[in-house]
């Protein structure tokens, strides 16, 4: 039995209070908070083995390069990677995304080509590919999203027919919905597509197998994982990697220089120009050691347990004043839950909550086709991890009465 109260203790910032009421935090679909684990490992990096990496001959720098090195190998554990060169550490997702984009569409992409997201991807999965198609000249087809909150995949042999890729999110990060990736990759495989998978709201919460998913690409970011803000992931088979051109050019992702030219390193290097995020790394590789010691199946119980505690609660409370948006199967989701309540703007709804020391999101969270397929301009988002616990969502259904109190006519 996973004792929750002594996680929830292992994270310093929850031991303050906002607002005078004891922080209450429910927004970690936008970034988790860190147990002092993590922060342990980043400080004692800094006080310890401080150096640059893969260029110094000496003991600290060694250590530091062994430090990145062995978070490379971690990562790759912890997604079931069939190699560690297959994993390149980028700034953040959208980074990831961007470098997918620029790196292999650049190379891939032309005239009468096609790529084919979705309509609940985040913003990082939607503007590099029409950045890119503005310079290309190929078609950007959309995935429909049903009043359920599922994909409409009944036309998808249609969409991906002449397609060369299909980028799509595992995770909603305002429905919580979970796609059916094996079944995506397949279809995509059939169509002669690569499937690019971004598991940033996934990652966390559920464990992960790239090879189970039959993922080409997976792209998360490390600090929605209880690791830092500066480190994201890209993975992607070995043969794909090796295919495509460096992004960025620079220190670190060369072989040789000379007047006329450059040749580029080898994988996974080639695509980490300059001073690479070493702290960032060590700090990730914490988070990953502190999430499997927990163990990934546990972390998911937790959260569909909540999950349902969480939309049985609201509904229980606030009846149809409530809507949420989403499947309303807590196995078919994540939690994150996006509401509407009683016609009040989601940012009166986020102001009052913080009043009781209560953090959500309110706003388009970065998905605004998404948005405008709900017919909203905005919702207010709850997002629960391991440091949560049903008083929080007690404390949460009773304090939306205050705002409806306020703020209704
Ligand atoms: C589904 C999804 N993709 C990509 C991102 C971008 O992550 P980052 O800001 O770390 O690059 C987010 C962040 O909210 C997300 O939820």
């Amino acid at each position: 039995m996973t004792d929750w109260a002594a996680i929830k203790a292992d994270f310093p910032v929850l031991k303050q209070t906002a607002n005078g009421a004891p922080l209450v935090y429910l927004d970690s679909g936008n970034t988790s908070q860190k147990p002092q684990r993590v922060i342990d490992a980043m400080s004692n990096y800094y006080e310890t083995i401080n150096a640059n990496v893969h260029r110094g001959s000496y003991d600290i720098a060694v250590k530091a390069t062994d430090a990145i090195e062995g978070a490379r190998q971690k990562v790759a554990a912890f997604i079931n990677a069939p190699s560690s060169i297959e994993v390149v550490f980028t700034k953040n997702a959208t980074e990831a995304l961007n470098l997918v984009a620029r790196s292999w569409g650049g190379a891939n992409l032309g005239e009468g080509d096609a790529v084919v997201i979705s309509e609940m991807e985040h913003h990082a999965n939607i503007v590099p590919w029409h950045m890119l198609a503005s310079e290309k000249g190929f078609e950007l087809r959309w995935i429909s999203v049903k009043d359920d909150g599922h994909l409409d995949l009944s036309n998808l042999d249609e969409l991906l027919d002449g397609a060369k890729l299909l980028s799509i999110t595992a995770m909603s990060n305002v429905l919580g919905t979970l796609n059916p990736i094996h079944r995506l990759a397949e279809a995509a495989h059939a169509h002669g597509a690569l499937i690019a998978v971004d598991g940033s709201q996934y990652v966390p919460h559920l464990a992960t197998d790239v090879q189970a998913m039959g993922a080409d690409f997976l792209i998360f970011t490390g600090h929605k994982m209880l690791g830092p803000m500066g480190i994201g992931v890209l993975w992607a088979r070995e043969e794909i990697l090796e295919a495509m051109p460096p992004f960025l050019g620079g220190g670190e992702m060369i072989l040789n220089v000379t007047k006329e030219g450059f040749t580029t390193n080898e994988v996974p290097w080639k695509f980490e120009a300059g001073t690479p995020m070493v702290a960032e790394a060590v700090g990730l590789a914490a988070a990953i050691d502190y999430l499997n010691e927990i163990g990934m199946d546990e972390v998911r119980k937790h959260e569909v347990e909540l999950t349902a505690y969480a939309l049985r609660t609201l509904k229980e409370r606030h009846g149809d004043k409530i809507t949420i948006h989403g499947p309303s199967e807590p196995a078919e989701r994540g939690g994150v839950l996006s509401f509407v309540y009683d016609q009040v703007h989601p940012h009166d709804v986020a102001q009052v909550l913080d009043q009781k020391g209560i953090c959500v999101r309110a706003g388009h969270h970065c998905a605004k086709p998404l948005l405008r397929t709900l017919g909203v301009p905005a919702t207010s988002r709850v997002s629960l991890y391991i440091y949560n616990d049903e008083s929080d969502i007690d404390l949460l259904a009773e304090t939306l009465t205050e705002a409806s109190d306020i703020f209704s006519f």
